[in-house]
């Protein structure tokens, strides 16, 4: 039988720990950062209540409703040859590329864990403790050392099953980053009050001057990577969803979740920078470079520097338990292998396609392969995962889900268990619409839409 989440809270808790990650605590301050603040806040808000909402809705609908993993789940609902099985694929090799150089990052934040440990910026200029993330960029085994420690993590606790692994350990954790999160913005509220003002103003001051359309396509492109969408988490996830459960509802607590959390993380991070002279906008170095050098001029800066990478270290570690369970119930449902088996094998595929990955600040790595992308292995993954794989899942997805699935089965499932079964229509019509939201931001990229 079908393994099936323990509790309501416990699906809940396992969908927020995968939508809350990197994306969140890494990624939405700098971007926020680099697009102006205020309206760039806004337009992405948008775009997770209306594109983001209806879609996760469909996953997990999809999910549940089929009971299995994506490759199957499409095969269930549509017939064994069909070729929306093709779309399951896209999750299944989605899985592996994120979760190969989300480690490597991953693996970065348990490094800062130690180096917060025995306090290695005592002393240093600005200049020198910003040198030491270049250091470790640049060191291959480091690198690999991590990336191995991190998803070891990772497979130990998927390898404990959907109720004894991932809903007992996110029980556990997401607690523990909500608490984290807290802390550390009551704690910059109380040490640069001044710098909260700051960030207030910037965060929520629409300042439509700064914003770029690029900006408003990034946003949307944003909403489906931190909320998980596009590659079959959240139908995985949904799969072990009993009939009783409110799929609305449900929804509505891991996206109000996810954007809090982006939010406070905003809340957390702007006040320090920009209440010390330092700019937002500064890219992915914001997190690894720009906050060590301020902890290190903070009172107790070494506690809060220790407490800022466990989160996120946590963060992480909840969405890659959910891109590593994607791939590890692939194998059980399509090839009916045992869990220990699917998980080891997943694990080490994903630990081997991360190695150019680990190795790809060192230089050197594979230079015809630099020379013909313009950018590292890295780069190209990350690039290719969020810019495209994800953004052609999540149309596909809603296509499917909005024009594809039958009428009945979709109306059933969505008002199973559920005390929202009058927004039905409201949801199909969203849901059948933002394909074309979608479609602007894809014409774009690939340079037939200019704006
Ligand atoms: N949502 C995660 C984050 O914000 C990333 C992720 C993407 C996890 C896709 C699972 C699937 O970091």
């Amino acid at each position: 039988m079908r393994a099936h989440w323990g509790t309501r809270l416990g699906f809940i808790l396992a969908a927020a720990g995968s939508a809350i990650g990197l994306g969140n605590i890494w990624k939405f301050p700098y971007i926020t950062g680099e697009n102006g603040g205020g309206l760039f806040v806004l337009i992405y808000l948008g775009c997770v209540a209306v594109v983001g909402l209806p879609i996760m809705i469909a996953e997990i609908l999809i999910g549940r409703a089929a009971q299995s993993s994506p490759v199957s789940a499409y095969k269930r609902l549509s017939g064994e040859d069909s070729p929306w099985q093709a779309l399951g694929w896209l999750g299944v090799v989605c899985a592996f590329v994120i979760l190969s150089y989300y480690s490597v990052v991953a693996g970065w934040s348990l490094n800062y864990i130690i180096l917060s440990l025995v306090d290695t910026t005592h002393g240093k200029t600005p200049d020198q403790i910003g040198g030491i993330f270049d250091t470790l960029y640049k060191s291959g085994s480091a690198n690999l050392l991590w990336h191995f420690v991190f998803l070891s993590l990772t497979v130990g606790i998927v390898y404990g099953g959907v109720q004894r692994g991932i809903e007992k350990a996110c029980r556990v954790l997401m607690p523990m980053l909500f608490v984290m999160v807290g802390a550390l913005v009551v704690y910059c509220l109380i040490e640069t009050p001044s710098g909260f003002a700051k960030a207030f103003g910037f965060i929520l001051e629409p300042d439509r001057e700064k914003l770029t359309p690029r900006g408003v396509l990034e946003a949307l492109g944003h909403s489906f990577f931190t909320l998980s969408l596009g590659m079959g988490a959240m139908l995985t996830y949904g799969s072990y969803m009993s009939k009783e459960d409110d799929i609305t509802r449900s929804s509505l607590w891991i996206v109000g979740l996810d954007t809090l959390i982006s939010m406070l993380a905003c809340f957390m991070i702007f006040p320090f920078v920009l209440g010390h002279g330092q700019v937002p906008a500064q890219g992915p170095g914001l997190v690894f470079k720009t906050l060590p050098i301020i902890f290190s001029t903070l009172p107790a800066g070494l506690l809060v520097s220790l407490v800022f990478f466990v989160l996120l270290a946590l963060a992480a570690l909840t969405s890659a338990i959910s891109l590593l369970e994607v791939s590890t119930s692939y194998f059980i449902d399509e090839h009916e292998w045992e869990r220990p088996k699917a998980v080891l094998v997943t694990g080490v595929i994903t630990l081997v396609l991360g190695v150019p990955s680990a190795l790809a600040g060192g230089g050197g790595m594979l230079p015809e392969w630099e020379a013909m992308f313009g950018m590292n292995f890295f780069d190209t993954f990350d690039y290719l995962a969020s810019n495209w794989l994800l953004t052609f899942g999540g149309f596909a997805t809603a296509i499917y889900a909005g024009w594809f699935l039958p009428d009945r089965l979709r109306r059933e499932e969505f008002a199973s268990g559920s005390r929202f079964g009058k927004l039905y229509p409201v949801w199909l019509w969203t849901l059948r619409v933002s394909p074309v939201a979608i479609l602007v931001v894809l014409l774009y990229k690939v340079g037939l839409l200019k704006v």
